[in-house]
């Protein structure tokens, strides 16, 4: 069986397998029983299949060890029939997800209940109400003898009044508990009895690789409460309670029990336990501002102010507009209004519910505050920048970063110092910012004193493509050099990494908290004093470089910002984001930060979207876990099914980690995540110690390897097969797995690739010699004749303002106000030969506003920006359509000679 073979090599698909992968296990099972049945295979084969999948089994409710022991039965009654009949109905269960409501796929024997599990969402098809159900993983020191009877007493508990259900799941060690809770995505709670061992009663290789460094750490021994951190490291979301018979007030007061939700004192407070339970999932569940909507709706309101659609009578009582009523349902119109009291919250000055949604947001996300934004993160980012920048501050931006973040240059009034991502020109896409470039600048300004006007670094993590920083290394090595450096990061992407284990110590956040717990730690100044007595008294740049720099904890003052665009990887809707913070010095910038969502947000923000961020958090601290490592799932299954099918493979490929990070910045070596050898263990320390590395649900499908330029690729999977997707390259398009995918939607992305390719094969082998040629021949025009990428050039001299000899910031905002003076500006068609003739002779052609070819979306000039060859090389090459600042018409935006002239006179003579 596949998946035997893949669970003894313990390669990083099995690790990343959720539910679909059990599922999968299972419905293999179940043809054993049906060969046995037909004689194909023997009953030693299905009892073999089934041992392989007890220890995994083991972490989950369901089937649980009744139902297991009932097939171990049958089978050694050499009953293949009710084995069948069994093992199908437990399949069915688990694929459809019925035993989360539906008893009797509990029971040994089918009652022949008419129920059908119910797959239709609930407004089609349930009318009772529905208690969404959990599972509580229990780690306990009684034998496990003992287990049936405790799972009794703890179903005994349960009353019709509780909001919820769960079931308990029972381990015995320290490595059955971290392995539960790896890989069981519906626990939601922990209790953890003293008195458990180390190792776990099974041996199996994948989980062996999983908890070995466990050993290492730990030496295998672990109390309580190490136990409990242990578990909140990997999932924060989980409300751990610590279950003690002794010392338990000594316990409570250690400073490490914070992990705990609560402390008990011994078993005879089970009810109690119960409720703490159902209470703490009732936190998560509940969302402040989206259940006072609800409430609002449906309140006989009267309004005599604006937003006439709300209540919806305009709209229902037309004959010309009903069907807009129709198509959204009373609902949302009951749900719109204008009011910011009566049970609703004001967006702009919260103070009710929308403040506790916030807290919520921040606890779920690892931020000190949050703000909650219903224009996007475009908005987000210019909040962030105006509110931490003020005229004159440097800060150094990575210039392929989003429009938002120049935009915000050019209102806060800060100069801003474009560093350089690594070129990918063979697939005309930037990486991300090498570590080195990004400290040479502060170098750089520290060589010329002006490192005080450093105020930020500002980066895209991830970046569209999917490259990760090692964004505690950067933060780290940065204070190093500037302890107060305040970092924002862009995190529209990468929201929902928070809640993978592998990716969060890469999110903004999950660095910050790392670094934090470093700071407090005793160890750290030692840590930094030897590196000083290292580095001696003036160590050059080069060394410092080099070196992995340690800050000193006693000066740094952690200041850190992330921006999501919820909607583009949790349930929020479209244009909802979230700004975080966690700034030690956040109490000095708040008033700013007021003034900056005064600036930007709207005085009438949409109710739907603040309440769909509202229940985005409650969803991903509830099911987060699992349907994360659903996408990643995903995504390696379409990884694996490119790389392997032979006809795809062929016209095809996926970029692994080694196609999108150049080898220098992959320190351990990783190659790629289904590369052969390649298993979870190692990929966990590519996402440890490299500079860079892959999100796994970020995939660059090189197309152009087909015939197909990315836009060509893009119209054609849209139109022909209804696949949509956003970002494309000269000869590539991505494609990214989220937690809305479906295995159906795997099916059909291969079934077109299959069939594409298949098209290309034919039309190859029955055209002749020509047709091949021009194969070809548009292939490497694609794949080689790829025009470089043009790096940032510089400001114009009078727009560098007062930029140092070595660094290249300036002054944007100047830039941008020239092409308000419609004199000074004139135009020049890019195929005009005036361009080549001024790229030769001068005098410079100097950018009067932002070009920005959409997609990617990053701008190839900013205003007041010296255009080189390279730029208008590359522009005469795009194939995008969408360029916005360029009208092909006009010609390119200049900034005239003479204006320029003018302007540095009267920089002149003002600096005189
Ligand atoms: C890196 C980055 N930041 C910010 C944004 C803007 O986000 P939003 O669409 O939520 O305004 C985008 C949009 O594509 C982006 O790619």
């Amino acid at each position: 069986m596949a998946n035997r073979t893949r669970l003894s090599e313990g390669r990083i698909d099995q690790f990343f397998s959720g539910p679909n992968a059990r599922a999968d296990q299972w419905r293999e099972l179940v043809d054993v029983a049906h060969a046995w049945l037909a004689g194909g295979k023997s009953r030693t084969d299905f009892e073999t299949a089934l041992l392989e999948m007890v220890p995994i089994e083991e972490f989950h409710a369901y089937p649980g060890p009744h139902l297991m022991a009932a097939l171990r039965d049958n089978s050694a009654a050499d009953d293949a029939r009710s084995v069948l009949s069994l093992v199908t109905r437990i399949s069915t269960a688990l694929l459809t997800r019925s035993f989360r409501g539906h008893a009797g796929d509990w029971e040994i024997h089918d009652e022949g209940s008419e129920s059908v599990p119910d797959l239709l969402p609930p407004t089609l098809g349930r009318s009772e109400t529905h208690r969404p159900y959990f599972e509580t993983l229990i780690v306990t020191g009684v034998p496990s003898e003992r287990w049936p009877a405790l799972c009794a007493e703890w179903r005994g508990l349960r009353r019709p009044l509780d909001a919820f259900i769960y079931e308990p799941v029972f381990v015995g060690s320290v490595e059955d508990a971290f392995c539960a809770t790896m890989l069981n995505p519906d626990l939601a709670a922990v209790v953890i009895n003293e008195g458990f061992v180390f190792r776990s009663r099974h041996d199996v290789p994948v989980l062996r690789t999983l908890s070995e460094s466990l050993e290492r750490k730990y030496k295998a021994e672990l109390s309580a409460l190490q136990l409990a951190q242990l578990l909140k490291r990997v999932r924060p979301e989980l409300d751990i309670y610590i279950v003690s018979n002794r010392r338990v007030e000594e316990l409570a007061g250690n400073p490490m029990a914070d992990v705990a939700r609560r402390v008990f004192y011994s078993i005879e407070e089970l009810l109690e336990l119960h409720l703490a339970i159902l209470e703490g999932v009732q936190d998560r569940y509940d969302t402040p501002f989206f259940d006072n909507l609800k409430k609002y709706a449906q309140r006989p309101i009267g309004t005599f102010h604006a937003l006439p659609i709300a209540r919806g009578k305009s709209v229902f009582k037309s004959d010309w507009i009903r069907d807009m009523g129709e198509f959204y349902g009373p609902t949302l119109f009951l749900a719109e209004s204008s009011a910011t009291t009566g049970g609703l919250d004001s967006l702009l000055e919260p103070t009710g519910n929308i403040k506790i949604a916030q807290e919520k947001a921040a606890r779920a996300f690892g931020a000190d505050h949050v703000f909650f934004v219903t224009n996007g993160t475009s908005t987000s980012n210019k909040m962030a920048v105006q509110a931490l920048l003020a005229p004159g501050d440097i800060a150094i931006v990575d210039r392929n970063c989003h429009k938002s973040h120049h935009y915000g240059m050019v209102l806060a009034g800060a100069q801003p110092l474009y560093v350089e991502a690594f070129p990918m020109t063979e697939y005309s896409m930037y990486g991300a910012v090498p570590l080195r470039t990004i400290k040479e600048a502060l170098l750089n300004l520290k060589s010329e004193n002006r490192l005080h006007r450093a105020k930020m670094l500002d980066l895209t993590n991830c970046t569209f493509d999917g490259h990760i920083y090692n964004t505690r290394r950067v933060m780290e090595e940065c204070l190093a050099i500037k302890p107060d450096l305040i970092f924002l990061w862009d995190e529209a992407w990468f929201g929902f990494a928070r809640f993978s284990p592998f990716l969060r110590p890469r999110t903004a956040m999950g660095a910050a908290n790392d670094i934090e717990t470093w700071l407090r730690d005793s160890a750290s100044v030692a840590a930094y004093e030897k590196q000083q007595s290292e580095l001696g008294k003036n160590p050059s740049n080069e060394t410092l470089l080099k070196t992995r720099l340690i800050p000193d904890p006693r000066q740094v003052r952690l200041r850190v910002y992330q921006t999501n665009s919820t909607h583009k990887s949790m349930s929020a809707l479209r244009q909802g984001s979230m700004l975080l913070v966690k700034d030690i010095d956040f109490h000095t910038v708040e008033a700013q930060f007021h003034e900056a969502v005064f600036t930007h947000a709207s005085t009438s923000p949409n109710q739907q979207l603040i309440a769909s961020l509202d229940v985005a958090r409650r969803q991903m601290e509830l099911e987060g876990y699992g349907l994360v490592g659903n996408a990643i799932e995903v995504s390696l299954a379409i990884r694996k099914a490119v790389a392997e099918h032979p006809l795809i493979s062929k016209y095809f490929k996926i970029l692994g980690a080694d196609g999108m990070v150049p080898a220098e910045y992959r320190q351990s070596g990783f190659t790629d995540f289904l590369a052969p050898g390649s298993n979870w263990a190692i990929a966990l320390r590519s996402m440890q110690d490299d500079e860079f590395c892959l999100d796994p649900t970020r995939m660059t499908l090189v197309c152009g390897t087909a015939g197909f330029d990315g836009t060509q690729f893009k119209g054609m999977l849209a139109s022909r097969y209804n696949i949509q997707l956003n970002k494309t390259s000269r000869n590539s398009v991505l494609l990214q797995s989220n937690i809305n995918n479906t295995r159906s939607d795997v099916a059909h992305l291969i079934r077109v690739l299959v069939e594409i390719s298949h098209e290309i094969d034919q039309r190859l082998t029955q055209g002749g010699p020509n047709v091949r040629k021009t194969f070809e021949e548009r292939v490497k025009s694609l794949m080689t004749d790829v025009p470089d990428l043009p790096n940032f050039s510089s400001f114009h001299e009078s727009f560098r303002k007062d930029a140092g000899k070595r660094t290249n910031e300036g002054d944007i905002r100047g830039g941008f106000y020239t092409a308000y003076d419609a004199a000074g500006c004139e135009y020049i068609r890019l195929a005009d030969p005036e361009i080549d003739r001024r790229l030769t002779n001068g005098p410079q052609l100097v950018s009067a506003n932002f070009v920005i070819p959409y997609p990617p979306g990053f701008p190839i000039m900013v205003p007041g920006q010296v255009i080189t060859k390279e730029t208008i090389d590359f522009m005469r090459k795009l194939d995008v359509k969408e360029i916005h600042g360029y009208d092909a018409t006009e010609g390119l935006k200049l900034v005239r000679p003479d204006a320029l002239a003018k302007r540095a006179g009267a920089t002149t003579k003002h600096a005189a």
